[in-house]
């Protein structure tokens, strides 16, 4: 894994984003207890993640409603029974170091 330090736009709790991390797009999210970086490919059918609504403490796929857990990115869906594939992340200010 590297380490990688990216330029975080404003990110409300509640609220996700797509940033371009080593040529990787990755989501980004923010829940009351911190940011949370994974695949912005949904594995359900492998379509952006981009717009994914964030709630109590899941992430929710756009297209079809795929929930996942963004402690451990598992899903919690019927749709699918692969997870998201996490980044350790780390909040720097107005930056976001991700080991990708
Ligand atoms: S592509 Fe995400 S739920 Fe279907």
């Amino acid at each position: 894994m590297t380490k990688v330090t990216v330029a975080l736009p404003p990110l409300d709790a509640g609220r996700s984003v797509i940033v371009e991390v080593a040529g990787q797009r990755v989501l980004i999210c923010r829940t009351a207890g911190g940011l949370h970086a994974m695949d912005e490919q949904c594995p359900h059918q492998q379509l952006s993640m981009e717009g994914a609504r964030v709630r109590h403490n899941s992430v929710m796929c756009p297209h079809h409603g795929a929930r996942f857990s963004l402690e451990d990115g598992r899903s919690l869906s019927p749709l699918t029974a692969k997870g998201l594939k996490f980044f350790p992340c780390t909040e720097h200010g107005d930056h976001l170091g991700i080991e990708i």
